[in-house]
């Protein structure tokens, strides 16, 4: 059981900021962190953390060798991650004291996936595996149409939120997650959609997950967050994570609310996924 992610590798530029800007402000940032994000990158370590084999799909510029190497450092498989004439992925993300952000990427490298390799990474898959896309990458729906074709379970997170990916990989996808907000623009567009499995996720109250005529929900952790950057892609990473481990969707479902619970405790995004022992310490006091 493999969980493939075709994901974004970004070098994370993380300013600490009073308040997040307004349209025509300059602010001075009281700190600046750097380190690996992405939301590919991000859902590939926490599924990683939460016990799966994870074979992250992707490409780096010739800057990116620090990345792939953090990566690896974290437990993913990276030999299918691509060195390209491209700089590699970036962003600049604002913190303010409150743990909200704001976020602006590059996409660079992560804009030249190579539609060859995706096919002959997801010809050595099967049944037993997953595909985890998101909207940061080029060449989601082929990889998509590919992964079902050879009957993987595609688990897609629509985000950062664009209709026309949105629709173009909707048709393959077996388990859709979005936030409340991007919920509501797919609503707006689509109508109602059927057929994949749907999870919204909707900050403080919580996530709620339908198939098949049922809905499951999970109320969220309290905690104080420090940095919400990152949340959306642990919860997602650390779901597939348990999914790939067999948990039933309930189990799964407060798997991943914990494990994002603990995330936006802690600052940054790559380096803040926490370990399935921490997340499973946390549900047993919870
Ligand atoms: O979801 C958070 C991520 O979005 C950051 O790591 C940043 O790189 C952007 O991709």
């Amino acid at each position: 059981m493999t969980v493939y992610c075709l994901g974004s590798i970004n070098a994370d530029h993380v300013y600490s900021v009073p308040h997040l800007p307004a349209p025509g402000e300059t602010l001075a940032a009281t700190a600046l962190s750097q380190g690996l994000g992405g939301k590919g990158a991000n859902q590939s370590v926490a599924a990683a953390r939460a016990g799966a084999r994870v074979v992250h799909v992707g490409a780096v510029g010739a800057d990116g060798a620090w990345a792939v190497e953090q990566l690896a450092a974290f437990g993913v498989e990276t030999s299918h991650v691509a060195r390209v004439g491209h700089p590699t992925g970036h962003a600049i993300i604002n913190v303010a004291p409150d743990g909200e952000n704001s976020i602006v990427i590059l996409p660079g490298a992560n804009a030249r996936q190579d539609t060859g390799r995706i096919a002959a990474v997801l010809a050595e898959a099967g049944p037993d595996d997953t595909l985890l896309l998101q909207n940061e990458t080029s060449h989601q729906s082929e990889a998509a149409a590919l992964a079902a074709e050879h009957g993987l379970r595609v688990v897609y997170s629509a985000a950062p939120f664009e209709i026309g990916a949105l629709s173009a990989v909707l048709p393959h996808v077996s388990l859709l997650v979005l936030n409340a907000v991007e919920a509501g623009q797919m609503g707006a567009a689509l109508g109602p959609v059927e057929g994949p499995e749907i999870i919204v996720t909707d900050g403080a109250r919580g996530a709620r997950w339908r198939f098949g005529g049922q809905t499951l929900s999970v109320p969220a952790f309290p905690v104080m967050p420090v940095d919400t950057t990152g949340a959306g892609d642990c919860f997602i990473g650390s779901l597939v994570g348990a999914l790939d481990r067999r948990l039933s969707r309930a189990d799964a479902l407060r798997y991943a609310a914990a494990a994002a619970a603990l995330q936006v405790t802690r600052p940054g995004t790559a380096d803040a996924m926490p370990a399935r022992a921490e997340v499973e310490a946390f549900l047993a006091r919870a």
